[in-house]
């Protein structure tokens, strides 16, 4: 008897050794482990086996038995398992590559209005983005009650009636004055907030580029020079543009320039209110009490400012028109630029 389970132990380690697919697991289950199996047979010959014998051989029968289940049981859970953890793997498939980021399409612009201006010599100052009332208002010549006040809608910080989120970069122009002496010649970019329904045409966070030039003798005629050279630079030589006059209450005399609207070729569209032409720039001599409010004697010295909307340029340099497709973070439309 006891040869007979050693036996059947080489018999079932060599066929535990050859099972190497689910199938040929259920069939060394169906030969060894069922009533009908090996096993089981050794069983039913105990019962002739002589009583001395029979406590070993029952012992040894047993521990078989569990050693075949317990082999048969581990198996078949590698084998579920790696079913579920490795698939078919297919080499061939692409891998998962990283997106690669892009400038966004207003910085671009802005890059590159700012390396015009720095090609003609003029330096880069920054300002705050919350204001108080007086840079960003009185010091411009805004009078306390007038209209041009209006011009603006502002978004004033609730908890200091005094503090607001500028509404334009020109009160860095102050800070400037403030802080350096003629000649100055400076551009101003950054984030302007004005409490605007969002549109096609306007947001109500958009960026400007503000340009301040003091000196001796500084002319309207310097000021519109360097606007055309500006806009030649960046639209290329057979841009059309041309000057309107205009009021703001920090230069006198004032003016706007317009470029004939690239999306339409100046036929009329929904951007440029079917006019055929984009404002993008306004400007002007710098008012005789915004240079006394910089500290700056306006008999000794004159000069000229400009201001720039950064996105109406965007829209121009990507063709899209719609002003709010730059600040949706479309994936599908930044990625083209
Ligand atoms: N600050 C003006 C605005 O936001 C733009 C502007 C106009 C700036 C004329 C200037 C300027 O410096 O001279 O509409």
């Amino acid at each position: 008897m006891i040869d007979q389970i050693k036996n059947l132990r080489i018999e079932i380690e060599q066929a535990l050794n050859a099972v190497d697919t689910i199938e040929s697991l259920e069939k060394f289950r169906l030969t060894h482990l069922v009533k009908k199996g090996t096993l089981q047979a050794l069983f039913d010959q105990l019962k002739s086996v002589s009583p001395e014998e029979k406590p070993l051989a029952g012992k040894e029968i047993n521990l078989l038995r569990q050693f075949a289940e317990s082999e048969f049981k581990s198996r078949k859970e590698n084998f579920e398992n790696s079913a579920q953890s490795s698939p078919d793997i297919d080499l061939s498939l692409p891998g998962r590559t990283g997106f690669a980021g892009s400038i966004h399409p207003i910085r671009q612009t802005l890059d590159e209005m700012v390396a015009v201006f720095e090609s003609m010599g003029f330096a880069i100052a920054e300002g705050p983005e919350i204001e108080d009332g007086y840079h960003n208002f009185d010091a411009l010549n805004f009078q306390p009650d007038h209209p041009a006040r209006d011009m603006q809608d502002t978004f004033f910080i609730k908890s200091d009636k005094e503090l607001l989120l500028r509404t334009h970069t020109s009160p860095v122009q102050i800070r400037v004055m403030q802080s350096q002496k003629p000649p100055i010649r400076c551009i101003m970019p950054g984030r302007v907030y004005r409490n605007e329904a969002i549109s096609v045409r306007s947001l109500a966070e958009f960026h400007q580029i503000e340009g301040l030039y003091i000196d001796k003798n500084v002319s309207f005629a310097e000021l519109k020079a360097t606007m055309m050279v500006f806009a030649k630079r960046m639209y290329g030589e057979n841009s059309k543009f041309r000057f309107r006059p205009s009021y703001f209450p920090f230069t006198e005399p004032s003016a706007e320039m317009d470029i004939s609207c690239f999306l339409c070729g100046g036929k009329g569209c929904r951007v440029c209110k079917h006019s055929g032409w984009l404002e993008i720039c306004g400007c002007g001599m710098v008012h005789p009490n915004v240079l006394k409010s910089g500290g700056i004697d306006p008999e000794e010295f004159t000069g000229y400012a400009f201001g720039f909307g950064i996105e109406r340029v965007a829209l121009l340099r990507t063709g899209i028109d719609d002003l709010r497709a730059l600040y949706e973070n479309d994936i599908r439309i930044l990625n083209q630029f």
